[in-house]
């Protein structure tokens, strides 16, 4: 038997188990430590800014600013360690955390301690590292390009700019902040979209990643079905001409209005509450069994947080063109800058990191049938791992009641083998 084959063996024991500190962090949420489960406070939590969120949970924060080689300036979170000085032998592995479209690092943390998988991989003994993608609201700087103008060059960009160049700047920062010469990669949703994209592109950064773990992981699109994306999609050219010519160039910003609408229409009690779910539930999948409706304003106070036109228009090209490649800028563009008509596909198998796949049936994006296709075409898949329920749905990988239990205590168990193999 292979050494590969004794570690999946291990690996399909262990998958079941919670997670090592699981009983620790079960304690602190039942003592009332980290003042209830979830958010204690969601009218609070939906207006504080990220930074005095975390602290006002008692982790650690700490924020750092990195210059990618294009010069755009992105904002990097951390919590080096978890709340109560709780010490696995003070040396403690670096995890990176990339978030989803068009969200930003306050995805691992607005649901609380005890849910939110920032601070359960901090209470676990991880350094913990998240990114922000370029343009979001923590990455809105260049060292010369200014957002606000309209047509500067700042928003020329799509997800692919992304992963070949925002992952490795900041995935070398931690690396270097830290001492360390490898760490482990999370990804959600588009956040593993970018990790395959640097994967192939930038191949050399595959052997800093002691483990990559996807949840509902985004390459192909071509069994996205029954969603509103795909009812745009075929229109995305000429959307993308509209929204030149209106000098569009930036969407889904954070905006003061989206806090409001949550505080005003979606708190507990509002009679429209159920219409805010039911928006979620249009763009994530419905799962009602996994939706806390009474977070949903905490959710709209720090979601969504901006991207460009063209990463959307990139994962419009996904979906009709139904295949995993690079920006499609028009024949003579293309021709300008791949030197083919057509643009190159992603090669998939110059991902050599160890790649674990978390998916589900009730994923209206991460359609298993497309989770299927990249799974076979990765350099060095290590499992995929669909989990238990069939209805969880897209969002629920972030959000969802039970993500701890079906889906991060796996995710952790993965990475502590990882951590005793390295
Ligand atoms: C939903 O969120 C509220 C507010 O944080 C919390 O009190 C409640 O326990 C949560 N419900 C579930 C089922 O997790
Ligand atoms: C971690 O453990 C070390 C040595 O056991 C101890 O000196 C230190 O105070 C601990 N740190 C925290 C934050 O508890």
């Amino acid at each position: 038997m292979s050494v590969i084959a004794v570690f999946l063996s291990v690996v399909v024991i262990v998958a079941g188990s919670p997670s090592p500190h699981a009983d620790y962090i079960e304690e602190l949420i039942r003592t009332n430590a980290f003042g209830g489960r979830i958010s204690d406070n969601i009218l609070e939590d939906a207006t504080l800014d990220l930074p005095d969120l975390v602290r006002k949970y008692n982790y650690p924060f700490e924020e750092h600013f990195v210059t990618t080689e294009d010069g755009y300036i992105l904002g990097m979170h951390r919590i080096p360690h978890g709340r109560v000085s709780y010490n696995v032998s003070g040396d403690r592995p670096v995890v990176f955390l990339m978030h989803g479209w068009p969200t930003s690092s306050s995805d691992h943390v607005i649901m609380g301690p005890g849910s939110g998988i920032a601070y359960i991989l901090a209470d676990e003994g991880y350094d913990v590292w998240m990114g922000n993608t370029r343009g979001n609201s923590f990455s809105r700087k260049h060292i010369s390009l200014n957002p606000d103008v309209p047509r500067n060059g700042f928003w020329e960009f799509s997800w692919d700019e992304i992963g070949e160049r925002d992952l490795p700047a900041m995935i070398d920062y931690a690396l270097q902040h830290t001492g360390r010469s490898a760490l482990h990669y999370i990804g959600f949703s588009q956040g593993t979209t970018v990790f395959f994209v640097m994967g192939s592109l930038r191949p050399e950064y595959n052997k800093k990643i002691i483990s990559m773990h996807a949840m509902a992981p985004v390459a192909y699109m071509e069994h996205v079905k029954d969603h509103i994306f795909t009812k745009i999609a075929p229109y995305g050219r000429d959307l993308m001409t509209l929204a030149s010519l209106l000098g569009i160039e930036e969407i889904l910003s954070h905006h003061e209005i989206f806090t409001l609408l949550g505080r005003l229409f979606c708190i507990d009690g509002a009679k429209t509450q159920p219409f805010c779910s039911a928006i979620i539930f249009l763009i994530a999948g419905w799962n009602e069994n996994q939706h806390n409706a009474s977070t949903i304003p905490i959710i709209l106070g720090h979601t969504p947080a901006g991207c460009s036109v063209k990463q959307m228009a990139h994962f419009g090209q996904s979906i009709t063109d139904k295949e995993f490649r690079r920006y499609d800028f028009g024949l003579l563009q293309n021709l300008q800058k791949y030197g083919t008509p057509i643009p190159p596909s992603y090669d998939l198998s110059k991902v050599t990191a160890p790649v674990f796949l978390h998916y589900s049936e009730g994923d209206p994006l991460a359609v298993v049938a497309d989770v299927d296709r990249l799974f076979k075409e990765l350099g060095r898949p290590m499992g995929k791992f669909k989990v238990s329920q069939s209805t969880f749905s897209h969002v629920d990988f972030m959000w969802g009641i039970d993500a701890k239990k079906m889906v991060y205590d796996k995710v952790i168990n993965f990475m502590r083998l990882m951590d005793l193999k390295n």
